[in-house]
């Protein structure tokens, strides 16, 4: 199973993958060891620059009893000029299943379509981060219980933001309604807010922030995305233009979640960190079982139903 988009999973299999991380959430966080992958290999290939999506697929695969190999621009032949067809001609008979972020947006279909292994989309470009959905869908359901009927809050670079993309179209398809928050240059593409309205998704659009914190059950905050500004002049308009600071809570939900996907610039003050409303950490580890269900979907390695 190739995860490139949103669109390879129903809402039925996203939901199963999302109780396969909550069973697993013991061995993420290493108290129970359920080796079910031993034997497999995964290729984890970053093109880009990561964190938290490269060492979680590897904390991930390595909780899970697998091997990781590693592959990054800088220290393989892809700085000698080997193509991406070739280099994926290498993983399909070194690994089980790869993870691939790439600066290119198309990189993990084209990936996808070279190989016979299953290729999970780590991030391409400005296109989509489905694995960072599955993981923001379940720190949801963990907050709220629940998806259908909230009001959430997509806030920051929405024109470059694969996260808000993949999520965006998620939670659209669970019955959530959404305020898109963005300067004019860094809306929402047109053809994902079309793709919204037509599957009946409430969507409103809007450049101010304060103005829709009252009302909502999750704001989900996001870095401006300096590395895909053709001008940087155009960045240096926009930078720095969406902070949270404690005072800008004092008239919240008091159940409501403040979620970003990290790294933060200045998005999120950090005397946020302490108050019932950060829950960018805990996102951040929900990767870690989250991408493990996947990796065992992707394997076709069942996660059994009792755990510890
Ligand atoms: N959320 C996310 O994709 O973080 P990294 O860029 O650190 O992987």
């Amino acid at each position: 199973m190739d995860l490139i988009t949103m669109n390879n999973l129903t809402n039925e299999e996203s939901i199963s993958l999302l109780e396969d991380a909550k069973k697993l959430v013991p061995v993420a966080e290493g108290s129970v060891h359920l080796p079910l992958l031993q034997g497999k290999v995964l290729a984890n290939l970053f093109f880009e620059n990561s964190t938290r999506t490269r060492l979680s697929f590897e904390t991930a695969m390595k909780r899970l009893g697998g091997e990781v190999l590693n592959l990054s621009e800088v220290g393989s032949s892809v700085k000698k000029g080997e193509t991406l067809y070739d280099t994926m001609q290498m993983i399909d008979g070194y690994a089980d299943v790869a993870a691939i972020r790439h600066p290119k947006q198309g990189a993990a279909q084209y990936a996808a379509d070279a190989v016979n292994i299953p290729i999970l989309n780590a991030g391409d470009g400005a296109g989509n981060h489905p694995t960072q959905t599955l993981l923001d869908l379940f720190t949801i359901r963990q907050g709220q219980g629940k998806i259908e009927g909230l009001n959430v809050l997509l806030v920051g670079d929405l024109r470059y933001g694969r996260t808000v993309h993949s999520l965006s179209h998620a939670l659209g398809r669970f019955g959530a309604s959404l305020t898109l928050v963005s300067p004019n240059s860094l809306k929402m593409p047109e053809e994902i807010v079309s793709d919204l309205k037509s599957m009946g998704c409430d969507v409103q659009e809007s450049d101010n922030l304060s103005s829709s914190l009252e009302s909502s059950d999750v704001v989900y905050m996001t870095r401006i995305q300096r590395e895909r500004f053709p001008d940087e002049a155009e960045y240096e308009k926009v930078a720095g233009i969406y902070k949270l600071s404690k005072e800008n809570l004092s008239s919240v939900r008091s159940g409501m979640m403040i979620m970003h996907p990290l790294p933060r610039v200045n998005e999120i003050h950090s005397s946020i960190d302490s108050t019932q409303y950060a829950w960018y950490f805990k996102q951040a580890f929900n990767g870690v079982p989250t991408r493990m269900a996947l990796l065992c979907r992707s394997l076709g390695v069942d996660v059994p139903e009792v755990i510890g």
